[in-house]
């Protein structure tokens, strides 16, 4: 594979602050619903959430159950990222989110590819690439391998947990999963960026979509690793998508203010998903190296690379991505296994410039707070 075209880039211009002062939680806050199972079936609806606000599922550390108990007493609704964790550390999170609330909450399973096309010299060359970085922050490489995330002990968890909302990202889950979890009680919502996509995750009866816009922070939920995200603007997309299906849309992707949060509730969503301006939340798992980061590099641009993962993800650009992103080959979750050690190490030494840093276009307006005062932020009815 030849070089990538430079790393696409993505700033958006805020004119000033978004209006809403931040505020206590209202004293009778919350009065959502109090409990996601009743009989097996599952009683959670997003209709019944005092704001419609979902906390993303954040991999990597920013999800704690912390900050999904915090989202769901500050009246909306919190994930837990099963990516990249054992199944025994998310039911271990699961609990530890029950201990702390009794509303219900979300967990987010990544979908492993069936047949993803791997070419190994690529993999090799590409980590040749990474040898430097590797002798710099003083680690070994590690030899890349299939890996399903522990997909199949996931599911098995959330069923017998019963979550009360699981949604499914890179994938569409089988038939027979998400009839397991509704029996189990469990909501199926998946990711979807595309209308294609759209039409094959309504057709198996889940009962919302996330419908997630190039603006937003983190990895793009295509089903494949290969292919090209979508560009269609999350707005112009849920235009697109909401005559299509019945079911309920929750939107994505760069929404930072009340004005973003409106104009996606306008355009027929149901709820918002926001992920990076719960990043700086006090209750999030976020590392040091990534907070700072976020903060000191509020004016730099966002882009959308494979570099870190082998997959397209958005996030501030540092050293990193410039030096390795046109060389990034399609191929996960081999990419990743490949520089985790790199991550870590440069997140240990607080260097930011070798950590990856996702964060949606609307990042300049991540500014730390409690849980309950970005709900705020964002939900001014709220505070
Ligand atoms: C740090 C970070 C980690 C993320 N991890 C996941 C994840 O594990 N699963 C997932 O479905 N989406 C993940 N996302 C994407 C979010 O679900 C969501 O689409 C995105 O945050 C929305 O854009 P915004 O960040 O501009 O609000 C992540 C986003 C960020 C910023």
């Amino acid at each position: 594979m030849g070089p990538r075209a430079s790393c696409e880039t993505w700033r958006t211009t805020y004119e000033g602050e978004d209006g809403g002062a931040p505020g206590e939680p209202r004293s009778d806050w919350p009065r959502g619903p109090r409990s996601g199972i009743v009989g097996g079936v599952s009683t959670f609806s997003l209709d019944s959430l005092e704001a419609p606000i979902v906390v993303a599922p954040m991999a990597g550390g920013p999800s704690s159950p912390e900050l999904v108990a915090a989202a769901a007493q500050s009246g909306g609704l919190g994930f837990l990222a099963a990516g990249y964790k054992s199944a025994d550390a998310v039911r271990e999170q699961v609990q530890q989110v029950r201990a702390l609330t009794d509303r219900p909450f979300g967990v987010n399973i990544f979908v492993p590819e069936r047949d993803p096309q791997i070419d190994p010299t690529e993999l090799a060359q590409y980590a040749d690439r990474l040898a430097l970085d590797a002798e710099r922050l003083r680690v070994t490489l590690p030899t890349p391998h299939a890996d399903d995330d522990d997909y199949d002990a996931k599911l098995e968890v959330c069923a017998n947990e019963h979550v009360p909302v699981v949604s499914f990202t890179f994938g569409l889950p089988a038939r027979a999963a998400i009839a397991d979890l509704h029996d189990a009680g469990s909501a199926v919502w998946v990711t979807v960026t595309n209308p294609r996509d759209v039409r094959s995750a309504a057709s198996r009866g889940i009962d919302a979509l996330v419908l997630q816009g190039p603006e937003a922070g983190g990895h793009r939920s295509t089903f494949t690793a290969a292919e090209e995200p979508d560009r269609t603007p999350l707005l112009e997309l849920l235009d697109t998508v909401r005559p299509t299906t019945d079911l309920p849309i929750v939107a994505a992707g760069g929404l930072a203010t009340p004005q973003d949060v409106r104009d996606a509730l306008d355009s027929g969503a149901a709820a918002v998903q926001v992920g990076t301006m719960f990043v700086v939340a006090a209750e999030a798992g976020t590392s040091r190296t990534y907070r700072d980061a976020l903060h000191d590099m509020r004016l730099a641009p966002t882009c959308v690379t494979r570099a870190f993962s082998g997959r397209p993800a958005r996030g501030l650009r540092n050293t990193f991505i410039t030096t390795h992103h046109r060389w990034a080959p399609a191929i996960y979750p081999q990419v990743n296994q490949l520089t985790a050690p790199l991550r870590a190490a440069a997140g240990q030494r607080g260097d930011r410039q070798a950590v990856s840093l996702w964060a949606g276009t609307g990042h300049q307006m991540a500014k730390p707070g409690t849980t309950a005062e970005i709900f705020a932020r964002l939900w001014p009815a709220a505070g």
